[in-house]
């Protein structure tokens, strides 16, 4: 088993599925072994790690080797009882690490400074340790470092600013610790995960990392400025007393003085408010006036549009499928004056039928049940109303099925707000999510400036998804019966990701309802039946899920000269002999996902079983996803599959933000 440094990503991963298999290989990391045999000699444990030192250290517990043999690139050893300091001149001297977990054991005093030779080190998990001393000052080095927990130690003292060197940093934990002082300003491009809570830190969070969440953040008493409330104006604190912690006071201010002050605190804001109160109306009025002069000015021209003028953001095409075809819905439904029903709370939202056919619309799509408008009320409010045509039940069961929907309740499910229903017109109105649907971010124009979609965030979205037609189907009992990428919408957070369009059959015939838009999706059982079940929606999941992985639509004509299914056509690949170039070549220039990517193909494989009861319960689905994930994030750390990645390149180079190591030739079709 040579490794010739650019094997093809196919190549590839026919050794990593060889590796299990073969990982006892006959020659030896000496070097290394003896770094580990005097680490374990050296470190108190509770025999929970037994190496057997006439074997090889490849078959050791948590040890993996590359390829050949000649070096460890990871080591795992979490929750094995390791106890005191680590000792200086053992881990070290595995210059060929790749990830290094020591979590959950007992290891106390500072990290030794020779961890700076661990050079190509993506991964170092030393959470939940008794670790002390300063942020050890080697790390910085380390600059291929993607993931740094340190949490749950005894860390203290400041954190440096050269943390800034590790520029592919993706993950940073480093909560309940004693570091102390200001944070400061981290510039990392690929950071999406900070946490520097429960710790000592005090003064403003730099900008650059306003954007995470308060709870990145929280326990630090004396940390003040976005996201947690705005520090105090700039006037040296007076510092009262040293038993009041200085909590990032309210804008009021501290408000701990006498009775006395408080009164006449209370009159200058009385009066203060009561100012601008008066000075606001004032505005308001002089507002209104200029907008009836200017709307009179424009009814003399011949005008695009009746009514008022709608906010100029409202026609942005940020979903790509607009056709702005304004004031079709208005036009139609007019003169109905039934009511709006809102439905399960109705989101908040208190608007009436007048207000949303005066509302401005934009087409946002036409799908298998009708039209979507995204509608901009006139206080700003948005929403989607979808216009349904060809409802083939009576008032009565369309109430009824409406209300169901409504008590449906998941964070991956996008809620129903309210509906209406009137002889000529039925609508629906749901939360308008900008980010826009999974087929849109998946499949919008490539390369041109697009997000991409890495490998974490395909899975989370496809979890989303799971999790969200898991629920409809074993909480709610209902039928999905129109799950494609373009009904899943996406929201900021991914895991928050929802399936629209859900349940809306019953409503229509048979005949009219599954249209040819979803043909790619659709069961094969249900082209003849054209009843959608339980099972079909695992099918057409399970589609979704090959579409993630393959960055291919289901209905790309191209997959194949006869148009095969996209089933087929990872079939028809994968039968031949298990082949890299299935999966989108986006992915592949992450170069450490393949057997995770290769475990989900599994489940995608299972749910697009040609016979109905041969594939998975989605539930059953969605905990094998989960399972992936969480070897993954806690096994393997969050590195996605490292025991793989490492290996299979040769031990050259680590990290997944490098660029692609072979030319993808994943999007060549066979
Ligand atoms: C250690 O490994 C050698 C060679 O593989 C084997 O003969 C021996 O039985 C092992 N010892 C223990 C304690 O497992
Ligand atoms: C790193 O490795 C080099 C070469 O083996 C060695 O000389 C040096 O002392 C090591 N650095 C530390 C901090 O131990
Ligand atoms: C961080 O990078 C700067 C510039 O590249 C370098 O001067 C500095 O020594 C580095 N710091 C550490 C701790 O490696
Ligand atoms: C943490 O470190 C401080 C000194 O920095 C020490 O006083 C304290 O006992 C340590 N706590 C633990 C739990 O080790
Ligand atoms: C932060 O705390 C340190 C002492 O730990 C103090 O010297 C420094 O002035 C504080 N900074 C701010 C902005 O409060
Ligand atoms: C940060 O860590 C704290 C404590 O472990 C946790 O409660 C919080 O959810 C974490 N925040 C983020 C954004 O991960």
């Amino acid at each position: 088993m040579t490794t010739s440094p650019p094997m093809s990503s196919r190549r590839r991963l026919l050794l990593l599925l060889l590796l299990a298999v073969l990982a006892a290989a006959s020659a030896e990391p000496v070097e290394d072994k003896a770094a580990l045999l005097s680490f374990i000699t050296q470190t108190r444990h509770l025999n929970r790690v037994q190496w057997n030192s006439s074997a090889s250290a490849c078959t050791w517990t948590g040890v993996t080797c590359d390829p050949s043999s000649t070096a460890v690139v990871s080591l795992r050893l979490p929750a094995v009882g390791l106890v005191g300091p680590i000792p200086p001149a053992t881990l070290g001297r595995l210059r060929s690490l790749r990830v290094l977990s020591l979590r959950s054991n007992a290891l106390s005093g500072p990290v030794p400074s020779d961890f700076s030779n661990l050079t190509l080190l993506y991964s170092l998990y030393l959470q939940n340790n008794l670790l002390s001393g300063p942020f050890p000052p080697g790390l910085a080095g380390l600059t291929r470092l993607s993931h740094l927990d340190l949490a749950g130690n005894n860390f203290s003292g400041s954190l440096p600013f050269s943390v800034n060197n590790l520029t592919r940093l993706s993950t940073l934990n480093l909560e309940r610790n004693s570091f102390s002082g200001p944070i400061p300003s981290i510039n990392i491009g690929t950071l999406k995960e900070l946490n520097v809570s429960y710790n000592n830190l005090n003064g403003s969070i730099p900008e650059t990392l306003s954007s995470f969440p308060q709870s990145s953040f929280a326990g630090n008493l004396q940390l003040c400025g976005a996201p947690l409330p705005p520090c105090p104006p700039f006037f040296p604190s007076p510092s009262p007393s040293p038993s009041a912690p200085t909590e990032p006071p309210p804008p009021a201010g501290p408000a701990s003085n006498k009775k006395k002050k408080k009164l006449s605190t209370a009159a200058i804001v009385g009066i203060v408010v009561g100012a601008f109160l008066l000075i606001s109306l004032i505005i308001l009025l002089c507002i209104c006036l200029l907008l009836a002069r200017e709307r009179k000015r424009k009814d003399g021209r011949p005008s695009t549009k009746p009514g008022p003028t709608p906010p100029p953001a409202v026609r942005s095409t940020d979903t790509g499928m607009t056709s702005s075809s304004k004031e079709e819905l208005s036009g139609v439904v007019e003169a109905e004056r039934n009511r709006l029903n809102f439905v399960g709370g109705g989101g908040g939202y208190s608007f009436d039928l007048e207000d949303l056919l005066r509302a401005s619309a934009e087409v946002l799509g036409k799908g298998s049940f009708g039209t979507s408008y995204k509608a901009v009320l006139e206080e700003g409010t948005t929403v989607v109303v979808k216009r349904l045509k060809d409802v083939a039940v009576s008032k009565r069961e369309f109430e009824v099925q409406m209300e169901e929907l409504g008590r449906i309740d998941h964070r991956n499910l996008l809620p129903l707000r309210a509906y209406y229903y009137s002889k000529d017109e039925k609508l629906l109105v749901f939360d308008y999510l900008p980010a826009g649907s999974l087929s849109s971010v998946l499949h919008g124009s490539r390369g041109s400036g697009r997000a991409q979609l890495d490998w974490d965030n395909r899975m989370r979205i496809a979890l989303a998804v799971g999790r969200g037609l898991s629920h409809l189907h074993n909480s709610a009992r209902t039928v999905h019966g129109n799950v494609k990428a373009s009904n899943v919408l996406l929201r900021p957070d991914l895991d928050s990701a929802a399936l629209s369009d859900y349940a809306l059959g019953p409503l229509f015939s048979f005949a009219s309802a599954p249209s040819n838009r979803t043909a790619g999706y659709r069961a094969p059982e249900v082209v003849e039946t054209r009843r959608p079940t339980l099972k079909s929606d695992v099918y057409s999941f399970g589609v979704l899920l090959l579409e993630l992985l393959t960055g291919k639509t289901p209905d790309q004509a191209l997959l194949g000269d006869e148009g095969i299914d996209l089933p087929r056509w990872v079939q028809s690949v994968v039968r031949e002999e298990w082949t890299a170039e299935v999966f989108d070549s986006e992915l592949m220039q992450y170069p450490n996902i393949e057997e995770e990517m290769v475990q989900l193909l599994q489940i995608a494989m299972a749910c697009v079983a040609t016979m109905p009861d041969s594939r998975p319960e989605v539930s059953e689905a969605v905990k094998m996803m989960e399972e992936i994930v969480n070897r993954a994030a806690s096994e393997s750390e969050g590195v996605g599959g490292a025991s793989s990645d490492d290996p299979s390149k040769g031990g050259t180079s680590g990290g997944r933000t490098r660029p692609p190591p072979p030319p993808p030739a994943a999007s060549s079709t066979p």
